[in-house]
């Protein structure tokens, strides 16, 4: 549906959205009309340059169109069914991606706070089942950022922030270590109470802070050592995002548990786990389920997007495009820092600049990004951007500093 469909003035259709919607959402002052590779056009046809993807959603630009017909393809001869039949896209994705990245099960959702209730859920049964009763507690990490349903927005390390503020108990069984701290995370571990650790191998809210691999890597060490499970959220950072399929995949260590969503539909909402058989043993029939998930159209988007990553070599390019853009900015008056893995990318402003002020320059320039914190802008594009996209990206950016700088 275009604006042009609907009758209304871009004005009407804001004041609309004001009056029927509960707002949560800082609002970019444009209407989305329509959307094409790295960028999307508003109500007067004015392109922006997208480097926000959806949140790092569209990850082979807006509206590919081996998505678009897969979609159209699977709606047309089954559009839902639940999960008491078998259906043909959740059988052949669940071997490609078990293949691709080295797991041997999937269990599908609906999005990355599900994807992580899963993992939080199929963790903790298992610490039951196979430590003992009282071991279901996960060390997290903190400003982490895992979704906003009850036991994910507890997983999320952030306890004095709007996410977990005002909503009375949270969930009980999660204590928060430091990103990045080997030892910090080993002084939380408690035997016979913690069943697993987890964070994200790309911390994004936190401000864009890869893993370290000594961490990495010392964590996993830890989780063989105390036989608990390693689960990693890459909702944000897997599907090619890092460099390689799985971001774990760019350090050479295998967790227990991954979960995964956002990239994984290539703007269908899909989401879900993929784990080793070890951990996979906690479910059974009737411990976890959804109406929605597997849901064939959003399959057969996501086996569309995992192909054409595939064929693409897009990962690749992901790396070498993000490299490129981490040296660019470097030399943007106003960038400080850059730090990046693959093309999940944060510029890091010098003191004084406001992120948000910057952003919101971003915008009016018709370049699409996010602000972190106070300093930091979040550049997640699709994955199949070019040079000259990122030298169109680091010119608009360099313009919207300036503009704030005055
Ligand atoms: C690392 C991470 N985990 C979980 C989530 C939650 O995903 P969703 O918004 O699809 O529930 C996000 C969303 O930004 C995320 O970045």
């Amino acid at each position: 549906m275009r604006l042009k469909d609907t009758g209304l003035t871009a004005a009407e259709l804001k004041a609309q959205v004001k009056k029927y919607m509960i707002e949560t959402y800082e609002r970019m002052d444009f209407v989305a009309d329509s959307a094409e590779g790295v960028y999307m056009y508003d109500e007067n046809g004015e392109a922006y340059l997208d480097f926000y993807a959806g949140i790092a959603v569209n990850t082979l630009g807006n509206c590919h169109p081996a998505v678009v017909k897969a979609v159209q393809e699977q709606a047309a001869t089954i559009m839902h069914t639940f999960n008491y039949p078998y259906t043909i896209p959740q059988a052949v994705l669940s071997k490609e991606i078990c293949e691709t990245i080295g797991m041997d099960k999937v269990f599908y959702q609906n999005s990355g706070a599900e994807a992580n209730e899963a993992m939080i859920k199929m963790a903790r049964k298992w610490g039951i089942e196979n430590i003992g009763p009282d071991a279901w507690h996960i060390i997290t990490a903190k400003k982490s950022f895992h979704g906003r349903t009850f036991g994910a927005m507890t997983a999320t390390g952030q306890p004095d922030s709007a996410i977990q503020k005002g909503f009375g108990d949270l969930t009980p069984g999660f204590v928060y270590a430091d990103y990045n701290d080997l030892e910090s995370f080993k002084a939380a571990y408690v035997e016979g109470k913690t069943c697993a650790i987890m964070f994200e191998p790309v911390q994004g809210e936190g401000g864009v802070w890869p893993a370290k691999e000594e961490f990495i890597k010392g964590i996993r060490e830890f989780c063989d050592e105390k036989g608990i499970l390693l689960c990693l959220d890459e909702v944000q950072a897997g599907w090619g995002r890092c460099g390689e399929f799985m971001c774990y995949q760019t350090y050479g260590v295998q967790p227990d548990i991954v979960s995964m969503a956002k990239a994984m539909g290539g703007g269908m909402p899909i989401g879900g786990i993929a784990c080793n058989d070890k951990a996979a043993s906690a479910f059974g029939p009737g411990t976890h389920g959804s109406t929605y998930a597997g849901h064939p159209v959003a399959c057969a988007a996501s086996l569309a997007v995992l192909r054409e990553l595939k064929a693409g070599n897009w990962a690749a390019n992901a790396k070498a495009m993000g490299d490129y853009f981490a040296e660019e900015l470097l030399k943007i008056p106003g960038v400080v820092a850059e730090r990046h893995r693959g093309l999940f990318v944060g510029a890091v402003l010098e003191d004084g600049i406001s992120a948000v002020e910057v952003k919101r320059a971003c915008i009016r320039n018709k370049f699409l990004v996010t602000a972190i914190g106070t300093s930091i802008i979040r550049m997640v594009p699709p994955l199949v951007i070019t040079k000259e996209n990122v030298d169109e990206a680091c010119a608009r950016l360099a313009k919207s500093i300036a503009e704030v700088k005055g």
